[in-house]
């Protein structure tokens, strides 16, 4: 604890469950001293379990699909009447793909799934960042923060259109950012997590075997969740300031390798 969130504000988007990266973020926000109104869709509130999260943390809870501008002002400007003041941090945490969701092959996909999940994990981070933009919803060196995966980068055959929306995603960051940046020095970066058991992840096909993989790929292991918080706390605070455009690999190496050892005994026979 180091208090590097004391007077904080914020909004928490995308905790479902207690293996969210968001609820792991919110539980570090909170214990830094960060103050915070929780958000999801309406439908993933219907699980309840967000409300055992609001209450250890102190938090509010508003419904918002992400998607929907009208849910998205709402949200903002509720959340700046039960924090009362402007915000200084925005954690976008929220993916979906409905051709994951129904085992469609990337070269098979239905065009109106692609849009769905284009919207709700890449365009609704425009949507987000514009609602706060047109409400002068953040303060001066604000942080807004959303999470991606390095198949924005390079192929990996089972993740899908989200690879698509996870590129979109991490441009919409870097062009927002410079808006952003220009008017009122607020951040946004995109952080680029090692693949981790929540449940978007276990949605991805042969996710046991991959996160395996990934973990003998990184001289660190894998980032868990809790570790991605750690991050997320790092950049919401004033100690990354001037860091913003930028898509940042918390993946314990595993996008600088090329191979390892481990890996190379798992093939021999
Ligand atoms: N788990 C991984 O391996 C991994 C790796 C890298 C990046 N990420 C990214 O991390 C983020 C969080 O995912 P997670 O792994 O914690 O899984 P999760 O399933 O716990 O969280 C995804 C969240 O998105 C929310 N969501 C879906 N549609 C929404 C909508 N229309 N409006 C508002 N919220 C909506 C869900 O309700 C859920 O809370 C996602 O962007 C995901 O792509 C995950």
């Amino acid at each position: 604890m180091y208090n590097l969130l004391k007077g904080k504000k914020g909004i928490i988007f995308g905790a479902l469950d207690e293996n969210s990266i968001a609820w792991k973020t919110a539980e570090r926000v909170h214990e830094e001293g960060g103050q915070f109104v929780l958000t999801n869709a309406p439908v993933a509130m219907r699980m309840g379990k967000i409300n055992d999260l609001a209450e250890k943390t102190g938090a509010q809870i508003i419904p918002a699909d992400a998607t929907n501008m009208e849910d998205l002002q709402n949200l903002v400007v509720k959340a700046m009447e039960i924090l009362g003041g402007k915000l200084d941090f925005v954690l976008h945490s929220i993916g979906m793909s409905v051709n994951v969701r129904k085992n469609i092959p990337y070269t098979e996909s239905n065009y109106e799934y692609y849009a769905k999940g284009w919207d709700v994990s890449a365009l609704s981070f425009h949507k987000v960042c514009q609602t706060l933009h047109k409400n002068d919803a953040m303060n001066q060196w604000g942080s807004i923060v959303a999470l991606t995966y390095i198949a924005a980068q390079r192929t990996f055959p089972d993740y899908n259109d989200m690879a698509d929306n996870k590129a979109y995603l991490e441009s919409i960051a870097r062009s927002f950012g410079y808006f952003y940046g220009k008017d009122k020095k607020v951040r946004i970066n995109t952080i680029s997590q090692s693949p981790t058991a929540t449940t978007a992840g276990q949605g991805v096909k042969g996710f046991d075997g991959f996160i395996t993989y990934a973990n003998l790929m990184s001289p660190l292991g894998n980032a868990t969740a809790e570790d991605c918080a750690n991050y997320t706390v790092s950049l919401f605070s004033d100690l990354t300031r001037m860091v913003t455009m930028q898509n940042l690999y918390h993946d314990g190496g595993f996008s600088n390798v090329g191979v390892t050892p481990e890996v190379i005994a798992s093939m021999n026979k």
